[in-house]
């Protein structure tokens, strides 16, 4: 009582355990997240797979996580994939059968570790990202509030909601594999709640027009979340109000504890936060901002950025081309190739008399900090392959994007891009060297379609900033994520 002498005791620090799907598109916003809540007194613990954890550690040395991160720990598991030379974050089925075979008692025995371990709150939540969902359902046996984590586009996860109503309606599964060539991916599916005007079957993620109904991806990402009566307790979304609204509009319908708290990122912590702690699995090359700086003339930005993300994975026919095409553009380019990234014929070199042509007017390396890259003055277009998180850091930093999708929500977010959001232009799948010549010269233009998607980028920028500075939509539902999952801890 307020009478007696005792002291009374302290609630126990909230601690999120968070559960990212182990690849590298995942891990990023996870690890933001991760910063968010521990800059708002969260104990956080980060569950990585061994192999990545051993690729971070070797990433950014062996003491980077160490230090400076008190109440931030990371945890490993084990992925479940036999040991092999290849990248395991690149064979997506094998890797989601894996962890889904696997996780279930990893992630138990480690809530039970750390209830145990001295000085460590007990755990009071488990934010899974939507590809492990089977930990919701661990979370659950143990009696622990449970948040899914949607890393990708609230218009791809809108194209899952809708899933029973395209079987129902007979749309999917597809006849057989003549569907993919014989027209029928022009099919319009705009009845469909939250999709933009116009869209196409050829439109959806990749993983629904499958002639298997029990696709690996579809079980997943459909199924084990249970997106039809959710065991959750509410869904977390890396994006913000302003830009998908029709599609968060049909997604709050049916699932209303709904967070859209992106982008996710610095403006949600203070200024460089927990430096040391970072998620690139490759080691960055050190030298992009030099060779950056060298071509910021104060004027609008005049380099085309490439890169395809992590897991993607092209013919050397294909790079050939855009070698040549980028080298006949006559834009100065920053090109990321990843040393896996060509598996045909023992990998990718570039093409003789390449690196002549183009001199010191092209830069291509490993693997760069992405961010820091969009982010440079001297940056004015990005060549991507449209996953959700290149064009959502894109749109932050206001640079329009040339889409080239390959698989997944890609090929949605590219639609949206180029069709809604007006930041895009879309390269078509089979592209020869004139092609990315003619649209490389298009998006980095001074006037026309490139100017236009430059002008709407910066936009963008202006309205993602907007929704997570103080009052505005993201930050309002991350705060109000994290005043939920506080009060469930006390
Ligand atoms: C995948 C899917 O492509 C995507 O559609 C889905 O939404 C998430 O998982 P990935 O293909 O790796 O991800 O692309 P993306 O979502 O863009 O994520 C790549 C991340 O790696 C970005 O955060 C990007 O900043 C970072 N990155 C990439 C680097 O930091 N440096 C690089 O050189 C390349």
């Amino acid at each position: 009582s307020l009478l007696s002498s005792e002291p009374r005791p302290q609630p126990a620090k909230p601690h999120a355990l968070l559960i990212p799907y182990p690849a590298q598109g995942h891990v990023n916003p996870f690890l933001k997240l991760a910063k968010a809540l521990h800059a708002r007194g969260f104990h956080v613990t980060f569950v990585n797979t061994e192999y990545n954890h051993g690729r971070l550690l070797r990433a950014r040395g062996a003491g980077a996580f160490d230090a400076g991160a008190e109440g931030l720990r990371f945890e490993t598991i084990p992925d479940g994939l036999p040991p092999s030379g290849l990248d395991a974050t690149q064979d997506i089925w094998a890797l989601c059968e894996a962890t889904r075979r696997t996780g279930p008692a990893a992630v138990r025995a480690l809530v039970e570790r750390l209830d145990r371990t001295d000085g460590v709150p007990p755990v009071s939540c488990v934010v899974a990202d939507g590809a492990m969902g089977y930990a919701v359902h661990v979370a659950k046996e143990m009696g622990l509030p449970a948040y899914i984590f949607f890393t990708h586009s609230a218009c791809g996860f809108v194209a899952y909601l809708n899933f029973d109503q395209l079987v129902k309606r007979g749309y999917v599964p597809f006849k057989d594999e003549s569907c993919f060539t014989n027209g029928y991916l022009d099919t319009p599916v705009d009845w469909m709640g939250g999709m933009l005007p116009g869209a196409r079957l050829r439109d959806l993620p990749t993983f629904i027009r499958t002639t298997d109904p029990d696709d690996t991806m579809l079980t997943i990402i459909i199924k084990q979340c249970e997106l039809d009566s959710p065991v959750a307790d509410g869904i977390l979304l890396n994006t913000f109000d302003e830009l998908e609204r029709r599609a968060l509009d049909a997604t709050r319908a049916r699932l209303p504890n709904n967070f859209t708290v992106g982008p996710l990122g610095p403006d949600v912590y203070p200024p460089s936060y927990l430096p040391s702690l970072t998620s690139s699995l490759w080691r960055d090359d050190e030298r992009c901002a030099a060779w950056l700086d060298g071509f910021d003339d104060g004027a609008a930005g005049s380099v085309l950025y490439v890169n395809f993300g992590s897991i993607t994975v092209v013919t050397s026919e294909q790079m050939d081309e855009f070698a040549w095409g980028l080298a006949a553009s006559g834009c100065p380019f920053l090109w990321v190739v990843r040393p896996d990234m060509v598996r045909d014929g023992g990998g990718w070199a570039l093409p003789e008399g390449f690196a002549e042509e183009v001199g010191a007017r092209g830069l291509t390396v490993g693997w760069c900090d992405q961010e820091a890259v969009l982010e440079h003055p001297a940056t004015g277009g990005f060549l991507s392959h449209c996953g959700w998180n290149s064009t959502l850091e894109s749109l932050r930093a206001g640079v329009p994007l040339l889409c080239w999708p390959f698989f997944s929500e890609q090929v949605t977010n590219a639609r949206y891009a180029c069709d809604e959001w007006g930041v895009g232009l879309e390269m078509p799948r089979e592209v020869g060297r004139d092609q990315v010549e003619a649209v490389v010269r298009e998006l980095m233009a001074a006037d026309g379609r490139g100017a236009a998607a430059r002008r709407r980028a910066a936009e963008w920028k202006e309205k993602a900033k907007a929704a997570v500075a103080p009052g505005g939509s993201s930050r309002d539902n991350l705060e109000r994520f994290v005043q939920e999952i506080a009060s469930r801890a006390a």
